[in-house]
């Protein structure tokens, strides 16, 4: 069953129109904060969900997949579900993981309550097998298992991080950066997890780890294997890519070393299909699916309009505690949604689809909000007005991500 939505995708490449360009201007001078800090007076425009049915990205179990050790329960979809309370959480507690970046503690930053902690996810036809940190990491052992993407893929990687390195002595991990590449190793299993920061995937202007901060972001049509180079080899593999996307952005028709450059404005549903299509083109040419696994995380879903959920007209996750109880709500946009689950469907090597965006959609009551390190100091007047500054689109944790890592760990060891 697949809707047929090409009217909305492939539109026809447009210029900018000039209401588009101001728009594109007052963004990206708002738009310039790294990770997308706190851009609560971005335009995101989430898109609220009447009617979604996309066919998954999942391939016949022809063969066994890589690290499968198992099969999930036949027609149970795990991403069809529902939240439930559970006091036996959080998995681990904030000090007991010194990974967490100050981004992400919101307990230590002064979130006054703790109920966004206390939720389990619960598939309607089956349930998630608990998660083992031993027996992923005897899984890894001599393996290197590497998530690809922007500061929420990193977030993932963090959270798995603090999953699994409790049952590892202190004198036997090891965690470190260079450039581009956070590497987490495991001494004694001779594995390492790893993030590569890559935030369009494609090779980009936004590209340094430290400093991408840029007001006019640029990304290079079809430049994969810049960055693509950096994973062969990895044998477990975790993309994802979406917020950079969804505003004011430019595709460059050549190199960035071009002394004139040729540059274009696309739609991002456009922009987003250079990217899947280039993804799928790397994993086909570069993977082995008999020894490689392949997931990708779909859309981490923000929520910066409370309007969207019939809130306060002028709010935003900023004093939410409670998740939002409409089940259709949508806290992305569903074209670029389409466009990832068509294009990744199209991959021979079959790539595993973490559809984590309807069931976070819910949860903004899970986001750092004002609970977290500033990227950088506040000024008076935000200090007074704090929903001014609140992050809307990273999450605490421990928190929603240990749950997509629970629901990566189901996947990988039982598809
Ligand atoms: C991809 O989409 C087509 C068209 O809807 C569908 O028939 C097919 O089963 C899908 N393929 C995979 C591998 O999901
Ligand atoms: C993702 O999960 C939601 C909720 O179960 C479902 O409605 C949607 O069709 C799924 N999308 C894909 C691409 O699997
Ligand atoms: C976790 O996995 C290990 C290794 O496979 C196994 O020995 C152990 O019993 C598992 N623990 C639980 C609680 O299932
Ligand atoms: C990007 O490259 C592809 C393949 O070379 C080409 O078909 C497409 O037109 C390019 N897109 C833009 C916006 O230049
Ligand atoms: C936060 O929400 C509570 C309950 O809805 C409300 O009573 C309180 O005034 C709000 N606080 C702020 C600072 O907006």
């Amino acid at each position: 069953m697949k809707p047929s939505h090409s009217s909305s995708i492939f539109r026809v490449t447009t210029l900018l129109s000039p209401l588009l360009l101001v728009a594109f201007i007052i963004s990206a001078a708002i738009f310039y904060c790294s990770d997308f800090c706190y851009i609560s007076g971005l335009q995101g425009h989430d898109d609220e969900t009447t009617n979604r049915t996309i066919s998954a990205p999942q391939k016949t179990r022809s063969s066994k997949l890589a690290f499968a050790i198992g099969e999930g329960k036949r027609g149970c979809d795990l991403f069809s579900g529902k939240w439930v309370r559970d006091y036996g959480r959080p998995l681990y507690e904030e000090w007991e993981c010194p990974y967490l970046e100050p981004q992400l503690t919101c307990q230590e930053h002064g979130r006054p309550e703790k109920d966004y902690r206390y939720w389990r996810w619960q598939p309607h036809g089956c349930s998630i097998p608990s998660f083992n940190a031993t027996l992923m990491l005897e899984a890894l052992r001599g393996k290197r298992m590497m998530f690809v993407g922007d500061s929420l893929n990193r977030g993932q990687y963090t959270s798995l991080i603090c999953l699994l390195h409790r049952i590892i002595p202190q004198n036997a991990k090891t965690m470190e950066v260079i450039d581009s590449v956070t590497v987490f190793t495991a001494k004694d299993y001779s594995a390492t997890i790893e993030f590569y920061w890559a935030p369009f995937l494609l090779e980009s202007n936004a590209d340094d780890p430290f400093k991408h901060r840029v007001t006019d972001r640029i990304v290079r049509n079809g430049s994969i294997d810049k960055h693509g180079d950096h994973w062969k080899g990895a044998d477990i593999l975790v993309f994802n890519t979406y917020i950079w996307w969804i505003s004011g952005l430019r595709v460059l028709r050549g190199s960035f070393e071009d002394e004139v450059k040729d540059i274009v404005e696309i739609a991002k549903e456009d922009a987003y299909r250079i990217a899947m299509k280039s993804l799928v083109k790397w994993i086909n040419k570069n993977i082995d699916p008999e020894n490689t696994r392949v997931l990708f995380t779909s859309m981490s879903p923000t929520h910066q309009w409370s309007y969207k959920w019939g809130g306060d007209p002028k709010g935003n996750c900023y004093n939410e505690t409670i998740m939002i109880q409409n089940p259709n709500y949508f806290g992305a946009e569903e074209s670029l949604m389409h466009v990832a689950t068509e294009e990744l469907n199209k991959s021979t090597v079959p790539i595993t689809f973490l559809n984590i965006t309807h069931l976070s959609s819910a949860r903004k009551d899970a986001h750092t909000s004002i609970y977290k390190q500033p990227w950088g100091p506040l000024t008076k007047e935000q200090l007074a007005n704090p929903k001014s500054y609140a992050d809307c689109i990273h999450w605490c944790l421990p928190g929603l991500q240990d749950i997509w890592n629970e629901l990566l760990f189901s996947k990988l060891f039982y598809p």
